[in-house]
């Protein structure tokens, strides 16, 4: 059943480069310079008429959904917010018929997601529900699905479907774009093209993660650690430090590189692993000041970041790891990978159960 994995979750990091060709599959048009979302009854009107989106899940779905609503931002221009669904429908959110509401999960069956859906519907907004559950409570009660085509996950902590997730916002923010005419039919097809690369691109991370797990047993020594990162990077890197403290037990932060010195730098000690992610190259040299800060207090900072940018990065930290090219925007779907696979090598080297951590469920159905 684990299909030769030792894991459930190793077994779904390593069906992700499927998982991504099996949610574009059909969505894309056979020139490849269209996303096509058949499924969709949110109207092209409807589309132009968005005024906002909140975007409402829980954990590692909150996280995909994080990296999902800058994308839409960026690429159509419009407003978006976020919310974890334990919050949203008590904190009395703005909601008006022309707002947008994306709720994203994995199972489709979490009671605070599915609350926050009706909280939406009750005030008029279209809902639709990014999910890997196509007969799940949330997907029967929303206006739309997305679906995901992760195949099913049993590993508690999520990894394919995060992806995959992301793969559907990428899909559904072409789509707007395309619709209200915020990007040119040569930007649109630029961006899929490099989509359609990001198979392969993780099948070649895959192959090699030797060095992963000499650092995550190194890694595994620690009781504390940091994750940095700026703009998406910062987005990824709350999904990686979740990942870790969910699987080995290992408490970790996750903040944006530039806050560091607004108070938690007076935890930076000598030795403390702190990962950098950089991929956001137009926020780099600011993730280096940080790193330098982080350092001068003796911080033990291992990059993550694109092959051309490691001999520059080598003068500032100590290790540091490539990970393969693609557009800022598309970066999550890569820079998850290794942050899955250290969290992976993290709990195995302490000894854990990784696919059913203690005290949590795969789904959790109260609220
Ligand atoms: O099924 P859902 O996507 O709605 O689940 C949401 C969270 O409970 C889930 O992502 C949780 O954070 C994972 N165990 C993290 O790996």
């Amino acid at each position: 059943e684990k299909g030769g994995y030792d894991h459930f979750m190793l077994k779904e990091i390593h069906e992700q480069p499927k998982a991504y060709r099996d949610t574009m599959l059909g969505r894309i048009d056979a020139s490849g310079k269209k996303v096509v979302l058949p499924e969709l009854k949110l109207t092209d009107e409807q589309i132009k008429n968005i005024t906002n989106i909140h975007i409402v899940a829980c954990g590692t779905a909150y996280h995909a959904g994080l990296v999902g609503g800058s994308v839409i931002e960026q690429l159509v221009r419009i407003p978006v917010t976020f919310d974890v669904a334990s919050e949203y429908r008590y904190r009395s959110p703005l909601i008006t018929p022309q707002t947008l509401v994306i709720v994203v999960s994995q199972s489709g069956e979490t009671a605070d997601t599915l609350a926050a859906l009706r909280e939406a519907h009750d005030n008029g907004a279209h809902v639709i529900a990014i999910t890997n559950v196509v007969g799940s409570s949330i997907a029967r009660d929303a206006d739309d699905v997305i679906a995901t085509l992760a195949g099913p996950e049993i590993a508690v902590a999520s990894t394919k479907a995060y992806s995959s997730q992301l793969i559907a916002f990428y899909l559904f923010a072409l789509h707007m774009a395309q619709v209200r005419g915020t990007q040119t039919e040569a930007e649109v097809a630029h961006i899929i093209a490099a989509m359609q690369a990001l198979p392969e691109q993780v099948e070649k991370m895959l192959e090699n993660t030797d060095s992963i797990k000499t650092y995550a047993e190194e890694i595994s020594k620690h009781d504390h650690l940091f994750f940095i990162g700026r703009g998406m990077d910062y987005a990824v890197v709350q999904e990686g430090s979740l990942k870790l403290k969910e699987i080995s037990y290992i408490h970790s932060e996750a903040y944006a590189a530039g806050e560091l010195k607004h108070g938690t730098l007076a935890l930076i000690e000598e030795g403390i692993p702190v990962i950098a992610l950089l991929t956001q190259e137009h926020v780099l040299e600011k993730t280096v000041s940080n790193i330098k800060e982080v350092k001068a207090r003796g911080g033990a900072v291992m990059a993550i970041t694109y092959d051309e940018h490691v001999p520059n990065l080598l003068k500032s930290v100590d290790q540091a790891l490539a990970i393969p090219k693609t557009l800022p925007i598309l970066s999550a779907a890569l820079s998850v990978v290794p942050l899955q696979m250290l969290a992976y090598y993290a709990s195995l080297a302490r000894g854990l159960d990784v696919d059913k951590p203690r005290n949590l469920a795969k789904s959790v159905t109260v609220e």
